[in-house]
């Protein structure tokens, strides 16, 4: 904070009279001081910012495209246009499982999106798990972030899991967890290969397991259980339904893990590195939360780092009483009259700068639905209008720069190191009180926030706002946990 305030004063001195926001200065109630390159992504990636909680199993997690993704280099960079486009498709697909459609109606609607779909990718949350017991043939040793005792981490190298590593990405809405299986269609894709793995097996058609799939199932072939798993992005997989080890970390396995083998495949995975789905919905009995239930606790969390190119972290299992602690909670929706996929929760207020908005709090009936995969946060259009407008006057001293897409608040921060950046708090059900990162509030110089069509559709607590804050999805106590500057 010190260079900051010294590139501020550098600044003021250089431009002579002090615009009004600035005379705040830090510690002013209701603002921080944010260096605008502090929000850029750097092309190495960087250790962890923040030790990681000790005692707490985790595994580094990533988001796809940057620097520290395992799967980075395999496909170049989305535009922040295809991303934004990308993210509206899945925001409009959550809203219609929300909304229970009429068949006939979401059948045009999915005719439509696939017309579409050349220009779809994935960003989002991965993390690197293993698959099966095969006898590696490549490195027998890699890398990892070392927590140490202290509190902190280190890099060393370790034994390679037996298996196969495959990057998948963390889905919080959707409910089979699949990953790509050999024969791939489009090479090179990292690829398990079930035939190899001592430990797959497939399920039966008559298997209670096959059963399990209800609405994903997807018939019968060879006397091997097929499924069809779909997240809200377009993205469909079809294959065979089966089991095997799954490593997530050292401390992490499952033994008869039931995934989906993926052998064919719709709509972009964003990246030939990129090969499967970890899926963590909130209903099914499929998802690996569920399975892992009864050997590490009913909860998950992550942190999703503030750039690209600093780690996060994901852990499996629920926090020891004394990290539970930290949290603060809101407790997760469940109304039995939507799909139990998403995990939803209640937002109440807004407050912008230290003063909440001026919503009435029935205007967020329909709950936010929490989306690990969702970039941008969608707010009831009421809700954000005042926002926007809110966060307009308190960034009134900044250049504005033209819309980008469904961003329609956007400065132009040339000559401006350092910005005087209004807080922002979301206050949800119980009191719970969550003061967003900077990087959770400025997306590509714009305000990372964009409108529903109109009141009546839930919320969507998308990926950006979630950045550097660990987020515990406690199913067990059916809550939802927030320890800010987590990563
Ligand atoms: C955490 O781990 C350290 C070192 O492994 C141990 O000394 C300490 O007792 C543990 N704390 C808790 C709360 O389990
Ligand atoms: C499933 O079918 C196989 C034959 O295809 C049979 O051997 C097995 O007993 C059946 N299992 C159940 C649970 O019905
Ligand atoms: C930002 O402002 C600078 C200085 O006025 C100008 O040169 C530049 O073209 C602007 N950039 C955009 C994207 O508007």
């Amino acid at each position: 904070m010190a260079v900051a305030f010294l590139a501020l004063l550098l600044l003021l001195l250089l431009s002579g009279s002090p615009p009004s926001a600035f005379a705040a200065g830090d510690g002013e109630h209701g603002y921080t001081l944010v260096e605008i390159s502090s929000l850029q992504e750097k092309d190495v990636c960087s250790g962890h910012r923040v030790p990681v909680p000790p005692n707490r199993t985790w595994v580094p997690l990533s988001l796809l495209h940057g620097s520290c993704s395992p799967a980075s280099s395999a496909r170049a960079k989305p535009t922040l246009a295809e991303l934004l486009r990308h993210d509206e498709h899945r925001v409009e697909d959550i809203h219609r499982r929300l909304s229970g459609f009429a068949d006939e109606k979401r059948k045009k609607i999915k005719k439509r999106a696939a017309g579409s779909m050349s220009t779809q990718m994935n960003s989002g949350p991965v993390l690197d798990v293993n698959m099966g017991t095969l006898s590696s043939t490549s490195s027998q040793s890699e890398v990892v972030f070392q927590p140490t005792a202290t509190g902190g981490s280190s890099i060393r190298r370790r034994r390679r899991p037996p298996g196969v590593r495959q990057t998948v990405m963390v889905d919080t809405a959707s409910d089979v967890p699949w990953v790509q299986c050999r024969p791939c269609s489009k090479p090179p894709c990292r690829s398990f290969d079930p035939a190899r793995s001592n430990t797959y097996a497939a399920f039966r058609c008559n298997s209670t397991d096959c059963a399990r799939l209800g609405p994903n199932a997807n018939g019968c072939f060879r006397n091997q259980c097929q499924y069809r798993a779909s997240s809200p992005d377009g993205l469909t997989s079809t294959g065979t339904y089966g089991s095997d080890v799954l490593a997530i970390g050292p401390a992490r396995t499952i033994r008869r893990f039931k995934f989906g083998c993926s052998r064919a495949m719709r709509g972009s995975i964003g990246s030939a590195a990129a090969g499967g789905i970890m899926a963590l919905g909130g209903g099914a009995q499929t998802t690996l939360v569920a399975q892992a239930a009864s050997a590490f606790g009913n909860a998950f969390s992550y942190c999703i780092p503030p750039t690209p190119s600093y780690p996060g972290f994901f852990t499996l299992g629920s926090p020891i009483a004394a990290a539970s602690r930290r949290f603060v909670r809101t407790p997760l929706v469940r109304d039995g009259r939507s799909p139990a996929t998403f995990h939803r929760v209640l937002l109440r207020a807004v407050s912008v700068a230290g003063r909440t908005l001026d919503v009435p709090p029935q205007l967020f009936a329909a709950g936010t639905v929490l989306d690990s995969r969702t970039t941008i946060t969608r707010l009831p259009l009421t809700a954000y209008q005042a926002l926007r407008a809110a966060f307009r006057s308190s960034m009134a001293a900044y250049r504005k720069a033209p819309r980008k897409g469904i961003l329609d608040t956007c400065f132009n921060f040339t000559g401006v190191p350092v910005v005087n950046l209004p807080k922002v708090a979301l206050v949800f059900d119980r009191n719970a009180v969550l003061e967003l990162d900077p990087s959770g509030i400025l997306f590509n110089d714009c305000l990372a926030f964009a409108s529903n069509a109109d009141d009546t559709a839930p919320g969507i607590l998308g990926n950006v706002q979630q950045q550097t804050i660990e987020v515990l999805y406690d199913l067990a106590t059916s809550s939802v946990g927030f320890r800010r500057l987590a990563c």
